[in-house]
């Protein structure tokens, strides 16, 4: 690959060659690919009390473009209120432009001791490009469908500088499939310059192939999506699926390896418990439905029919993960060792998996954030986490909540657990989610676990006895308003404690909160933190954008 330092370089193979034009447009270019255009349409106004200003209010003007930005915002150039935003978007680019670093790698924190976190990890890496990748298959549909307001009429937008990152990110995973490792395709991570990490490591970590090929076929329907690219056809079968066996392209090679090593063992998304989990399985089972679209598309029938019974068989063993004695789903099962303090199995995990999994199927039909099993698991996670950390007492603020109950990670070494931004936005984000859903279809089950939800976390109480609340009922508005608000005000907390941090004016979130103080705990600047945020705040927006007649008949 060439690599010019500087103003332009070029990536790419086949024939496809984008240019990253201006670095500094980048972070702003993925921090609004989803919300450029929408957020100039504020959710309902009167939803929230406003607040103070806009460091401790999160109020729906200090979500939009509105109010002290100036009217030509751009999708490029997006106007950020939210300091937090800011400084997540800071910490977005500058951990995908690491200088020196081969663009398409992106670092899990700069911090490099106490812990050294400066590594690209696939799981994380992949998390961050599936930001970058939201740019819509074809300018129509998808989860980031409002792009298409703008009208198809000029054609499918295109996006050059996160063209360049998602090439970018498809040549350096390549260069990770290839290099000597350890455990093959489920090696956990990898230093900055492509080369293994071979040291010590709770490996495989099977979770990091099925979210690769997940980004990287969303990559590939975007280009297939764009007929005018020039050679992105020959690009896309070659070094993306080529459809061959043995497979020399990155898409295929994962999916190759998920659909068949699924069954096995493998270590936890938090690199600690080894069995079989949840997240990972949910997120194979996404990868190889969406594997065996692709796939079907370049004229791969066989490997898509193939794929397609491999997902349809990892769907039927995820049933065993809901124990109805306990109320929730159990993260791990036929565990083969891991920390022994960890006996409850209730993981922030099961969340961030049924997140990332809608992200890329929205026909998602189980384990969707809306679904009854992951709501409840919401609720007893928030439950056991309310009274764990003291700085979820003394406060009206809902409770920020850490990955499972039991954790003693501290962010360097072991001492006690604390709360992690990352879980925490992910709760907020999935209220948006489920808003969202309950907006578009009109109506909403009404069952003991939504009914839990919405009075546990959503201090929402429904009088209505029946099965279904519909769109026409005054208590459907009530719910979903409840809903966003509880998703608003975790996002408010979450700005808040980011703001009060006495390590002021670097605002960008760290791994964790110190369970106590709030203070930052554990790598600083941690890249997934803000992404998580980030997300958190599109599922609102386009939330907003759903929600807004159903609000305004409040
Ligand atoms: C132990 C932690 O519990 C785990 O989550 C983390 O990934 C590793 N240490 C590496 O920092
Ligand atoms: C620890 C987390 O447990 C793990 O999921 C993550 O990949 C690494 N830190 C790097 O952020």
């Amino acid at each position: 690959m060439k690599q010019v330092r500087g103003n332009a370089r070029t990536v790419g193979a086949g024939g496809l060659a984008v240019t990253l034009v201006r670095a500094g447009a980048v972070a702003a270019a993925a921090a609004g690919s989803v919300h450029g255009h929408a957020a100039q349409q504020p959710l309902g106004v009167g939803l929230l009390p406003g607040g103070d200003g806009p460091a401790d209010a999160l109020n729906l003007a200090s979500f939009s473009d509105s109010g002290g930005c100036p009217n030509n915002a751009s999708e490029l150039v997006r106007c950020m209120q939210d300091p937090l935003e800011r400084a997540s978007s800071q910490v977005f680019f500058a951990s995908t432009h690491v200088p020196g670093v081969p663009p398409g790698t992106a670092i899990a924190s700069p911090s490099t001791s106490a812990p050294d976190y400066f590594y690209h990890w696939v799981r994380d890496a992949s998390i961050t490009f599936a930001r970058i990748a939201k740019i819509p298959a074809t300018g129509g549909g998808g989860s980031g469908g409002q792009i298409a307001s703008r009208g198809i009429a000029d054609g499918p937008p295109r996006h050059p500088e996160i063209e360049a990152l998602m090439a970018g990110f498809a040549h350096v995973s390549r260069g990770h499939q290839e290099s000597p490792t350890v455990a093959g395709l489920g090696e956990p991570k990898f230093l900055v310059d492509g080369t293994p990490f071979n040291g010590p490591w709770g490996r495989p970590q099977n979770d990091g192939p099925a979210l690769r090929a997940l980004v990287l076929t969303r990559w590939a329907q975007y280009l297939l999506g764009h007929g005018g690219i020039p050679g992105a056809r020959e690009y896309v079968s070659k070094e993306l699926y080529d459809g061959a066996l043995p497979t020399q392209s990155v898409v295929k090679r994962d999916l190759e390896y998920v659909a068949a090593a699924w069954r096995d063992a493998s270590v936890d998304v938090w690199e600690e418990v080894r069995g079989t989990h949840f997240f990972t399985r949910l997120l194979q089972r996404a990868a190889l439905d969406a594997g065996a679209e692709l796939a079907e598309s370049l004229g791969d029938s066989g490997a898509a029919a193939w794929y397609r019974v491999q997902a349809r068989e990892i769907g039927a063993s995820l049933a065993a993960h809901w124990s109805a004695k306990r109320g929730y789903l159990i993260a791990t099962l036929d565990k083969v060792s891991g920390p022994p303090a960890k006996t409850s199995d209730l993981d922030v995990s099961v969340v961030l998996a049924a997140l990332l999994a809608e992200r890329f199927d929205p026909r998602i039909r189980a384990y969707a954030p809306w679904d009854g099993r992951v709501l409840a698991t919401a609720v007893r996670l928030v439950g056991s986490m309310r009274g764990l950390y003291a700085i979820n007492a003394n406060t009206s603020a809902p409770a920020v909540v850490g990955r499972y109950p039991e954790d003693v990670y501290d962010g360097v070494g072991f001492s006690r657990g604390n709360p992690w931004p990352l879980a925490t936005a992910a709760l907020a984000h999935q209220a948006f989610i489920v808003a969202r859903r309950w907006c578009r279809l009109r109506y909403l089950d009404l069952n003991q676990y939504s009914r839990s939800y919405l009075s546990e976390l959503a201090a929402t109480r429904i009088e209505s006895g029946l099965p279904t609340l519909i769109a026409t009922d005054p208590e459907f508005p009530k719910a979903v308003r409840g809903v966003i608000e509880y998703g608003v005000s975790v996002l408010k907390r979450v700005r808040q404690l980011a703001a009060a941090d006495p390590h002021g004016d670097d605002a960008a979130l760290s791994e964790q909160w110190d369970r106590d103080t709030g203070a930052k705990q554990g790598a600083i600047n941690l890249t997934w933190s803000a992404v998580a945020y980030l997300d958190a705040l599109d599922a609102y927006t386009e939330t907003g954008l759903k929600c807004r007649s159903v609000l305004q008949s409040l």
